[in-house]
């Protein structure tokens, strides 16, 4: 069976209180819209059509792999189904219709969903879930034989209504050619004033078509998001998730309550996340790590048996062995080579760190080439700009850069040379030597004998 998926996200998302369109604020890192997408995929869809409108050029900038359809006026979930009419021309058999505000949604419930759809020969089946608290849902009304009657909203439903628990999860499968000629009969006689899509149903039943409802078996599957409440409540949701996956896989987290892991990130066996810790965007992390408390890596790229704490270090990659922080920053396009040492408050900037070196206290490092076996000095700092333009630093192996040293780039300092504590280094130092850039000690004697007359 070929599926076709229309995701609706043309709304304002009113009660956001955002100047993002509700489908680009994020849940576990990745915006709502591509959680749903992305459902869709995995759940076996082969065409996302995605109706857009509020903030339409954000949204379209911020997705791809994906048709867009404008909605030029909000006027409702029925009405938004209607703009992509001509999108579904030429589609036969179901449409699988989601909301672009459900980022829990999975790829499971979804195949589970159509399955039940196809096997139940219906021509329109909702997806429901029972709510601890409703609030702000559609509600399913039922039969009493347990069949599905109508959807009533919440803004027009009746006290009695409003005391049911089960709701509608805003996920619909259609037969794609009855559903829009239904869809022509919508009006929206209601307390909103909108073209319901749920309307839909209740038109198709009174034309005598079988119409069903599902029951997802994980509520928080469902989760709506119209409000920065709920959008925490999902984050929260997600992120337990995400950490019980990575703790079923081999990881240990100390304290999954205070461990941020993003969607997409990857952790390798008998790694150990400590608390406080933010594990962001495509970070890859290898076996045997010790990280954490208090880091945050985004876009990293990170080898095995690397121990980090009180870190902060995005874009880069860390290689196996290496042993970081306390109080690094690592900035994008740094490379720390196996074996590395470095901590106490340094910084690195678009460098490569070699094999076994070390930094190890208050130094700060940009625009460097840096071979193997280096130790730079407490203190130590490469000039790499002097106020208009980026220089870089070239430090070749087994250097010994003393302490406080100023490197003023571009500068080359060959391999094996040493570089005396205190140095101000303008011209290149030659392999092996030793080089001198300071001030020679004047010692004036019996000085204090002197000023005391
Ligand atoms: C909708 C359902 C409700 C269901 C809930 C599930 C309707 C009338 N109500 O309510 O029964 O319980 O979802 O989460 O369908 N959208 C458009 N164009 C529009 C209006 C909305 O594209 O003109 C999009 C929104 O961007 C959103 C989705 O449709 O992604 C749902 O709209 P929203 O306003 O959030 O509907 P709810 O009030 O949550
Ligand atoms: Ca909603």
């Amino acid at each position: 069976m070929r599926l076709e998926t229309l995701i609706l996200a043309a709304g304002k998302g009113t009660r956001m209180k955002s100047k993002l369109p509700k489908v680009l604020h994020r849940v576990g890192g990745k915006t709502m819209l591509q959680h749903v997408i992305d459902a869709a995929k995995k759940a076996g869809s082969e065409r996302e059509v995605v109706v857009i409108g509020s903030g339409a050029k954000l949204v379209e900038e911020s997705i791809s792999g994906v048709e867009f359809v404008m909605q030029e006026e909000q006027l409702g979930t029925g009405h938004a189904v209607l703009s992509a009419k001509k999108n579904f021309e030429q589609s036969e058999g179901t449409v699988l219709i989601l909301c672009g505000d459900t980022p829990l949604l999975t790829a499971k419930l979804l195949k589970d969903f159509t399955a039940f759809h196809e096997e139940s020969k219906c021509v329109a089946t909702v997806l429901t879930a029972k709510m601890p608290d409703a609030t702000g849902y559609g509600r399913i009304i039922r039969e009493s034989d347990g069949s599905l009657e109508k959807i009533v909203e919440e803004k027009d439903a009746n006290e009695l209504e409003k005391k049911i628990l089960e709701v509608n999860a805003g996920v619909y499968c259609f037969d794609v050619k009855k559903l829009f000629s239904a869809l022509e009969k919508v009006g929206n006689d209601n307390s909103q004033g909108e073209y319901y899509l749920p309307d839909v149903l209740t038109i198709l039943k009174s034309a005598g078509e079988k119409i069903g409802a599902f029951t997802a078996q994980y509520a928080d599957e469902t989760l709506g998001i119209n409000s920065r409440v709920q959008l925490a409540a999902a984050d929260k949701v997600f992120r337990m998730k995400k950490n019980h996956e990575l703790l079923d896989a081999g990881v240990t987290i100390i304290d999954p309550n205070t461990t941020f892991i993003d969607y997409d990130v990857q952790i390798g066996q008998d790694t150990i996340i400590y608390p406080n810790t933010y594990i962001e965007g495509n970070t890859v992390i290898g076996e045997d790590c010790a990280i954490g408390p208090d880091v945050r890596f985004t876009n990293m790229k990170v080898g095995n048996r690397v121990t980090a704490q009180f870190s902060y270090c995005h874009e880069a990659e860390i290689c196996d062995g290496v042993t970081l922080g306390p109080y690094v920053h690592l900035r994008p396009g740094t490379t720390i080579g196996e074996n590395v040492k470095i901590g106490n408050f340094v910084e690195v900037k678009n460098s490569t760190i070699g094999e076994g070196s070390k930094l190890p206290h208050l130094q700060y490092i940009g625009d460097t080439d840096m071979g193997s076996g280096v130790n730079v000095g407490c203190g130590s700092v490469t000039c790499n700009y002097d106020g208009k333009q980026k220089f870089r630093t070239k430090i070749g192996d087994n250097v010994f850069i003393g302490c406080n040293t100023n490197l003023v780039a571009p500068v080359n300092v060959e391999d094996g040379a040493y570089i005396a504590a205190g140095s101000t280094i303008t011209k290149d130092v030659p392999k092996d030597s030793l080089a001198i850039g300071r001030a020679r000690q004047t010692n004036i004697e019996v000085w204090n004998d002197k000023r005391k007359v």
